[in-house]
């Protein structure tokens, strides 16, 4: 039996320790949160401890550690889990920035710690069918990937201003699937955006209507296009051609009724978030988290994952403030 031990019990954190109640061979040891309420909330749930994090981390019967606390938390909760040798699940993006991840790098490898990054999307039942189906050669060689994902709404500006901007809070989700998608590194990056869903995100200085170009070695192209608003629910799909034919996945409905009348056809909207969109995705990335312990064996997305979603997204806020193409090492 793994004991997990949650780090941060707010909206992701709720998220991971209900996965795991789903998971036999793991279970909910200890819940820490800088709020105690929320903390005493989780455990209730759990049945797990209340600790701290320090003892968490110090708790040589816990075997792995879940971060969902916020980003700028990440880093030394990640140096010192793996000093203590903990295996780490670290929510989405590892940290801002690509050289603090470096860093990391060093330190999570030199202690030989497992390590999974929350790119939850590769878990999604259709984008791992996507993926699947082009490492089988059904699509043949990939050409293209259009990766289409919009949010229902903007969130408040006050999160905004400590984001990071669109393209590390947002759009990083994107690019880790540009990756899992378009199999091949990519080397040239071109990000546009504007703030024309609330004129507040531009004044804090960021975005809330972007597309990003990207570019491979081999000339494979990937455009992405997000937006901070979907009048028709939480907008998320993929189409990736290549040489011997096309494949896609499309939103899921809120349900699959269909109304038919004189003025067309209604279906009902996508369904309205991530917490409801990728529930099945956060199960099998848990999941997935768990058997890779069991068998001893890396857990994928990693932290390298982690870094080369980051160096794109720096590339794009580059690109942005540039207006120019950048080229990545
Ligand atoms: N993969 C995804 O789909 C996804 C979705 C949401 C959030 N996230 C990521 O998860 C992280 C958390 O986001 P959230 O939306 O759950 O935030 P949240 O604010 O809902 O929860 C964070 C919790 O951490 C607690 N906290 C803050 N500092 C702490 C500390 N030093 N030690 C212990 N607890 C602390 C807060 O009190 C809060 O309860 C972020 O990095 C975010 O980017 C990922």
């Amino acid at each position: 039996m793994l004991n997990i031990g949650i780090l941060g019990c707010g909206r992701i954190g709720q998220v991971h320790a209900g996965s795991l109640q789903h998971i036999d061979t793991a279970g909910v040891a200890a819940v820490a949160d800088a709020f105690e309420d929320a903390a005493n909330a989780l455990a209730a749930k759990t049945g797990a401890r209340v600790m701290t994090t320090d003892q968490i981390i110090a708790d040589p019967s816990i075997h792995a550690v879940v971060i969902g606390t916020p980003t700028n938390t990440h880093f030394d909760l990640i140096r010192a889990s793996a000093k203590a040798g903990k295996a780490i699940f670290c929510e989405k993006p590892v940290d801002m920035s690509a050289a603090r991840i470096r860093e990391l790098i060093t330190l999570v490898e030199g202690a030989g710690v497992p390590f999974l990054t929350g790119f939850n999307r590769r878990f999604d039942p259709g984008f791992a069918t996507l993926q699947a189906r082009i490492a089988a050669g059904d699509i043949g060689d990939v050409e293209l990937v259009t990766i289409l994902s919009r949010d229902p709404s903007p969130p408040p500006v006050s999160y905004i201003k400590s984001s990071g901007g669109l393209f590390r809070d947002m759009m990083i989700h994107d690019f880790d699937m540009a990756r899992f998608l378009l199999d091949e590194e990519v080397v040239r990056v071109f990000a546009t955006g504007s703030a024309l869903v609330d004129p507040a995100i531009g004044e804090a200085g960021d975005v809330d209507t972007a597309v990003a170009v990207l570019t491979t070695a081999s000339g494979r192209i990937c455009q992405i296009s997000n937006s901070r608003r979907a009048t028709y629910g939480y907008d998320q799909r993929a189409e990736v051609h290549g040489s011997l034919g096309l494949i896609k996945a499309n939103n899921v409905p809120e349900n699959n009724v269909e109304f038919a009348s004189g003025a067309g056809f209604r279906s009902a909207p996508a369904q309205h978030f991530f917490l409801e969109r990728y529930a099945a995705a956060y199960r099998a990335e848990m999941m997935h988290f768990i058997a890779c312990l069991g068998a001893g064996i890396a857990p994928s997305p990693g932290i390298r994952d982690g870094l080369a979603a980051q160096m794109i997204a720096d590339a794009a806020a580059q690109s942005l403030a540039t207006g120019m193409p950048v080229d990545l090492d």
